[in-house]
């Protein structure tokens, strides 16, 4: 995707070769800022602190992490300790395991000494085969859309609603539900998205309206409570949101709020997809409410708000009263009886563990 005009990713290899750069997702929408990735606790600090998010962007991330600490440290001693430094980062979002795996497999058997070099190489090609999966969830996700528009007579505003921030900025390029929305718009079907603010961080009224803004994609922000509101109205014709970790059976764990948004859309008789590329599958788990471990963020987010004041700095407001408490799970599961498809770089399937074995029986077997 383009920022300014010019085509950006989220994460690449700095120019000298051997350091990483990424763009500062603390500071959007009101600053852009590049930093620099040099340490192993460089990349731990980015994925804790949220500098870079979103599920595939945390695999993608650790990747280039575990490659920095190899050229520290390529001892056997030096690879488990990365592995369980990037692996404590963040307990709910899949692909970090899925990256640190797929890493720690291919450097186990290899001398020390070749392991920095093979881990760059392996770090950059998840980079390459993570945009080139969105981008195929992105073509399956606009034939989607494409046919709902056109039976419904090809109205001159097709409604998208989205939760949270599943964006190019949430992975290397393309993003996940936001990729079918680029390529619809793209393609001249009128989507106007109705994005969800996304409390308590706000990743949709920071992150997913500054994407969207960059890409002249037609949007509104609106509270997280709104959603059921404008389903009951007829202005959404469709929900699609992305994932952080989706069992065997289909259940889809995501951003807290997207639950009630499945519930409402059910309700509603609103078609609801989550757009996922395979590696945010775990196919060890098969009921998610009972087994996926939801992160707590702690109070200090749901008491206090981010923004720029009209001063043009920007600052943590405080909204709570003193004393009260507050709780923050920032995920929550959608049982798969709720999703009305999954949209994988394979195609679409049921959120059955027989959608998911159909499409991926090479994985699924495993
Ligand atoms: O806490 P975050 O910002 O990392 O949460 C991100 C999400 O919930 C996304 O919807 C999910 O990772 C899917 S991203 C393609």
């Amino acid at each position: 995707m383009k920022v300014n005009g010019t085509p950006t990713r989220t994460i690449w290899l700095a120019e000298d070769g051997r350091t990483v750069e990424i763009i500062d997702q603390t500071r959007l929408p009101h600053r852009y800022e590049i930093t620099r990735l040099e340490t192993l606790d460089d990349a731990c600090r980015a994925i804790k602190d949220m500098l870079v998010r979103g599920a595939p962007l945390i695999g993608a991330t650790a990747a280039h992490g575990l490659a920095l600490a190899m050229r520290a440290d390529p001892s056997d001693g030096g690879l488990a300790t990365a592995y369980d430094r990037l692996f404590a980062t963040r307990p709910t979002a899949i692909n970090l395991r899925w990256a640190l795996d797929d890493l720690r497999t291919r450097l186990t058997p290899l001398p020390p000494g070749e392991r920095a070099t093979a881990a760059v190489a392996r770090a950059v090609a998840i980079c390459d085969e993570d945009v080139a999966l969105n981008e195929a969830i992105g073509d399956h996700g606009h034939a989607i859309f494409r046919d709902l528009w056109e039976r419904k007579g090809q109205p001159e505003r097709f409604n998208v609603l989205t939760h949270c921030n599943a964006g190019w900025l949430a992975t290397v390029d393309w993003g996940t539900a936001l990729a079918p929305i680029y390529k619809a718009h793209d393609a001249g079907i009128p989507v106007h998205v109705w994005v969800d603010e996304t409390r308590p961080r706000n990743q949709g009224a920071s992150l997913t309206a500054w994407e969207l803004n960059q890409h002249g994609v037609p949007h509104t922000v609106i509270v997280d409570n709104a959603g059921g509101h404008f389903m009951q109205h007829g202005m959404v014709d469709v929900c699609i949101v992305g994932t952080d970790r989706t069992t065997a059976t289909g259940d889809v764990c995501n951003k807290i709020g997207t639950y009630l948004k499945a519930l409402a859309a059910r309700d509603n008789g609103v078609p609801f997809y989550v757009a996922l590329p395979s590696p945010t599958i775990d196919w060890t788990v098969r009921d998610g409410v009972a087994e996926i471990p939801i992160e707590d963020r702690g109070p200090g987010e749901v008491q206090r708000l981010w923004g720029r004041l009209d001063s043009g700095e920007t600052a943590w407001i405080t909204v709570t009263p003193e004393g009260s408490p507050a709780a923050n799970p920032a995920f929550d599961v959608t049982p798969g009886r709720l999703v009305t498809g999954l949209v994988t770089e394979r195609g679409v399937c049921a959120a059955s563990a027989d959608g998911l074995s159909g499409l991926f029986p090479d994985r699924a077997a495993a």
